[in-house]
């Protein structure tokens, strides 16, 4: 009877799934021109952003460790508004001095005209796919933060969380659960990301490095798969896999590569569109790290 049940909530999930990737996903109900934003905003005014941000980024990333570091630090930027480096939880965070390498090239061509929302967004996008994940457009025009809240650090998911406080962070945002296990299967690069062939890897000549000539462990469904054999590393992984809320939505992306990496590109264009600051609400800031002083 348990098994029927757990049987019956999978194929519900997994046609919950196709049918949400059949209708386009979510991408085609993001309102992005109510929120002042738009895929040619820098057409006029930089015409150069998404050249500089692409070209910076193939030059970083030849540290493959940093292409997941990126993914992860526009998570918690758009989540949390948590990216200040004082923070607690921010002693895990890499990438800033990417953003800010791109920042600086970007104010040589286009003064105060991009904005760091839209640079470590774009930057995140072009990781993904160096990765060997999906591509998505991300609409330009966000503008950053007048002010640092730097109690909002307190919201970084740190892994040990309960499925609940995770659904409510997301929820909070317009994010859904299925945005949650879809994002989540991130996890399945990264420095912890618990794959067999880690050690060699992450311990180049013994030196305790990643090996910087191999290429990036590939962006797919692995973490699903794993987590299957009980490979998680975080309890938070662990969680989503045996919760009944996300447990069924779990196990069909186990089994659909394609669906997952549909989605994957679907739910960050979503994330990218929360918490958005438009025209006067925000700021072009000129150092990443601090609201303007003028
Ligand atoms: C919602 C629950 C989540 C929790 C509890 C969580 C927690 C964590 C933790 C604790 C780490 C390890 C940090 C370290 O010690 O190096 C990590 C890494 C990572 N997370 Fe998440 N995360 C969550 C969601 C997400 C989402 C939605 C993304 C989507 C982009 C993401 C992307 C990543 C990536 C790519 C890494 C590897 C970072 C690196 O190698 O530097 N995470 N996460
Ligand atoms: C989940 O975590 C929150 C915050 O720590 C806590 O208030 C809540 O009681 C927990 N819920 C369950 C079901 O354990």
């Amino acid at each position: 009877m348990e098994v029927l049940a757990s049987s019956a909530l999978f194929f519900v999930a997994l046609h919950l799934v196709s049918a949400a990737v059949q209708a386009g996903g979510l991408l085609g109900t993001v309102p992005i021109e109510e929120y002042g934003l738009s895929f040619q905003y820098y057409q006029q005014s930089c015409p150069q952003f998404e050249a500089v941000v692409g070209r910076k980024v193939k030059e970083w990333i030849k540290d493959y460790t940093l292409a997941p570091a990126l993914m992860r630090l526009h998570f918690l930027d758009c989540v949390v508004r948590g990216s200040e480096r004082s923070a607690e939880a921010s002693k895990t965070l890499r990438g800033f001095e990417i953003i800010d390498d791109i920042k600086t090239e970007l104010e040589k061509s286009c003064l105060r005209t991009a904005s760091c929302v839209d640079s470590l967004a774009t930057a995140a996008r072009d990781a993904t796919v160096s990765a060997g994940g999906p591509y998505w457009m991300v609409p330009y025009g966000c503008k950053d933060g007048r002010v640092s809240v730097a109690g909002e650090a307190d919201k970084v998911p740190m892994g040990h969380e309960n499925i609940t406080s995770l659904l409510q962070l997301f929820q909070s945002q317009g994010l859904n659960v299925l945005d949650l296990v879809v994002l989540s299967g991130a996890h399945t690069i990264g420095r912890r990301a618990c794959r067999p062939v880690q050690s060699r890897l992450y311990n180049y000549k013994s030196t305790g490095k990643p090996d910087p000539t191999r290429p990036d462990p590939t962006f797919d469904n692995a973490y699903y798969k794993n987590l299957q054999r009980k490979t998680g590393l975080l309890s938070t992984d662990q969680y989503l896999y045996s919760d009944s809320r996300t447990g069924p939505l779990m196990a069909a992306l186990a089994t659909q590569p394609n669906v997952f990496n549909y989605q994957f590109g679907v739910s960050m264009a979503k994330l990218g569109n929360v918490q958005v600051l438009t025209g006067d609400e925000g700021e072009v800031r000129t150092d990443c790290n601090a609201g303007n002083r003028y």
